[in-house]
């Protein structure tokens, strides 16, 4: 289960990507960047996020060793009235329209944007681990120019899951679920990514039935209802099942 909060007070829009994320107080005195209901990208963005954030957690927490970092998510309630002091009308609109249940990352005070040719860099076997992950997840957004990467305490953070599983948004078809993911060349950790052979040969066999139902099972039913749920279970497990060709293919696009 994934912690529920109230939000308590709006501080400010986080505008960086696209989606416009709010920064609010919750009732446990904690900040939230909060991605909302009601914003363009609808739920299926915070499907995703919940989906691929807490399986990138659950192998953060079985292979310590890599040193994965996630932020906590949390389910964030919005009063309807907690938008009051927001001059942008867009933005109003999205709050408006996101009272309600909405997903909250626990917000890392002054951390950075990850820059690939200076700052700290992730080991090799870490940046294979994330190449791996979004190559199964098909995350089209960890690119040089939008890394969705956060550098804090001298360490890299994976933020903004929200686009992977970009499939779902035409209507997920396990059948399909093995498809090419040319995208995976835009990586921006390729670059640095030791072999994601290696990196499949650690971690898919954590990827178990159990681990995907759990991580799935964890997005409030009004989002995903019993069979979106199947369908997205079934879709991952497909992809999952050997031989892998996205392993091949991120492989290819880092020894090219
Ligand atoms: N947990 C967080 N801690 C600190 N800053 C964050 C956090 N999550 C997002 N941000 C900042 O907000 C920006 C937008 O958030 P993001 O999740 O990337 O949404 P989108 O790209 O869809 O607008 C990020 O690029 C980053 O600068
Ligand atoms: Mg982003």
């Amino acid at each position: 289960m994934l912690r529920t909060v109230q939000a308590t007070r709006y501080v400010s829009p986080l505008r960086e990507g696209g989606s416009v994320p709010a920064l609010v107080e919750a009732d446990d005195l904690g900040l939230y960047v909060v991605k909302l209901s009601g914003a363009a990208q609808g739920t299926k963005a915070l499907v995703a996020e919940i989906v691929v954030g807490e399986l990138a957690r659950a192998l953060a927490t079985a292979v310590p060793e890599l040193g994965m970092l996630v932020p906590e998510i949390v389910l964030v309630e919005l009063p309807r009235d907690l938008s009051v002091a927001e001059p942008d009308p867009e933005i109003q609109e999205h709050l408006a329209a996101s009272a309600g249940l909405n997903v909250g990352l626990d917000f890392l005070p002054r951390a950075l944007p990850y820059a690939p040719a200076t700052g700290p860099q992730p080991d090799p076997e870490l940046a294979a681990a994330i190449v791996w992950l979004d190559a199964l997840c098909e995350n089209v957004d960890r690119t040089p120019r939008n890394p969705n990467l956060l550098t804090w305490h001298e360490r890299v953070w994976l933020i903004d899951h929200g686009a992977a599983r970009y499939r779902q948004h035409a209507g997920l078809d396990p059948a399909r679920a093995r498809g090419r993911f040319a995208a995976i060349r835009d990586h921006v950790l390729l670059p640095r990514a030791a072999s994601i052979a290696e990196a499949d040969a650690r971690l898919a066999p954590l990827v178990t039935e159990r681990l995907v139902r759990e991580v799935v099972g964890l997005v409030p039913e009004p989002w995903l209802d019993g069979p979106a749920a199947e369908l997205h279970v079934e879709d991952l497990l497909a992809r999952l099942r050997a031989p892998r060709e996205f392993v091949e293919e991120a492989e290819d696009a880092r020894t090219a």
